[in-house]
């Protein structure tokens, strides 16, 4: 079947993994990827398949409803994977309006081009899917009943061998409620809501899927790991916020990738699946494991880049734990992520310092004065 698929946030970390694996996989689809290009977009990162004959890139703004309404019926749009968004939490402490903007009204624009679309086909919705990309922050903080960590529960090829911890005995499931607290997260909420009104209102065939952390090649590096990874190469101070005891749940940006790739072509309508690698890392533990292959990798002494770990203020409303629960993915489809972490972070290491070009062309101009503005108001 030929396939014509919208895939918004292209040029972005994620999406940029997601535009490749579809590029490569199904010469036989159409895929269009859609992108306004903000700081974070860059078309750098998709240099490999940008000539390939399935492929087509437009730069458009999602919040722009006459422009998703050409684009969609002009390409004859039947499958979208929506992930354009504003993704910096820090980002959208600073400026909440326009994670508004882009992530509710843009997701808004989309579902409403979409939908006029496909109620005008003969065939109306059949054969057309509505896929979003959601995040685990919408479902609020864990509490962390154990600093120190507890031998997991669950184990998965993600787990890392020497360190398969919990940080408490809750996860988030895909039934457990929104709550979420910064606006980044809320406006990721608020979104998914739409799209969940747009099945239950109006028919719309959609699907949401809600993932962990994801690291990995092409990140842009105002997130924690390649930002580390920079700092280090640069000799410049790491700033950890508050102790370094808040945990996150890392999953390599490809088995990400492949989930999607699944659950697209496999998932059951109007459901939800959560995403993750039952990986959980104190931040402070983490950054300890990327200063250490960093400076392996770059042939300095063992704790040679200790001294850049740099305590500071806190970020406000900082959530506390994050961990996934995927069974019911790994259960109802099959999925299992294909990377130890100690593997993933050896390769992703690996590639940013092979990439140093990549990262010097989006680390000067700009965002250099961003960071450095961000940095001292700390
Ligand atoms: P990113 O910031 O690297 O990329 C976002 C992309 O969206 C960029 O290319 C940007 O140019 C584009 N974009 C922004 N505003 C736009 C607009 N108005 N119109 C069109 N394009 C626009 O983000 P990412 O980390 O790749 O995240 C992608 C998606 O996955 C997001 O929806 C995010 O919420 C979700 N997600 C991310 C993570 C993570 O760890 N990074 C985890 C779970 C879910
Ligand atoms: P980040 O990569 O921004 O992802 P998110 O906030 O979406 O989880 O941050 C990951 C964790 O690292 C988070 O707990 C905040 C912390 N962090 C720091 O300690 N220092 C930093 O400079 C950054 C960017 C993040």
């Amino acid at each position: 079947m030929k396939r014509n698929i919208l895939i918004t946030g292209g040029a972005g970390f994620i999406g940029s993994h997601v535009v490749r694996l579809f590029v490569n996989k199904y010469p036989e689809y159409n895929i269009v990827n859609l992108d306004k290009l903000t700081y974070a977009g860059n078309l750098a990162n998709l240099k490999d398949i940008e000539n390939k004959p399935n492929y087509t890139f437009i730069k458009a703004d999602i919040a722009d409803l006459d422009e998703m309404r050409r684009i969609i019926k002009e390409h004859e749009i039947t499958g979208i994977i929506h992930l354009a968004a504003e993704s910096h939490v820090d980002r959208s402490i600073k400026d909440p309006f326009t994670f508004a903007r882009t992530n509710v009204m843009g997701t808004l624009a989309l579902l409403q081009a979409a939908k006029e679309y496909w109620e005008s086909l003969p065939e109306k919705y059949e054969g057309k899917l509505f896929y979003h990309i959601s995040t685990d922050e919408v479902y609020g903080a864990l509490e962390l009943t154990d600093p120190e960590g507890i031998e997991s529960p669950f184990t998965t090829t993600a787990s890392s061998s020497e360190h398969h911890l919990a940080f408490g005995t809750e996860f988030f499931l895909e039934t457990t409620k929104y709550n979420p607290h910064s606006p980044y997260s809320a406006s990721k909420a608020s979104s998914d809501h739409f799209v969940r009104a747009y099945h239950d209102t109006y028919g719309m065939p959609t699907l949401v899927t809600n993932c962990s952390n994801n690291y990995g090649p092409y990140q842009f590096p105002e997130k924690l790991i390649p930002l580390f990874i920079n700092n280090i190469c640069n000799r410049k101070p790491l700033p950890v916020y508050g102790k370094g005891e808040n945990v996150r749940d890392w999953l390599f940006v490809e088995d990400h990738a492949r989930a999607i790739d699944l659950i697209f072509h496999k998932g059951k309508v109007a459901d939800t699946y959560n995403i993750g690698g039952f990986n959980e890392w104190k931040n402070i533990d983490l950054i300890k494991v990327i200063i250490k292959t960093v400076d392996r990798l770059l042939g300095n002494p063992e704790g040679y880049s200790d001294e850049l770990i740099t305590y500071v203020t806190d970020r406000a409303g900082h959530d506390l734990r994050y961990a996934i629960d995927s069974r019911k993915l790994q259960k109802e489809l099959g999925w299992e992520p294909s990377l130890q972490f100690e593997e993933g972070i050896e390769k992703t290491v690996r590639w940013y310092l092979d990439n140093q070009e990549w990262m010097d062309n989006i680390t000067s101009g700009d965002y250099e004065r961003y960071y450095t503005e961000m940095y001292q108001n700390r």
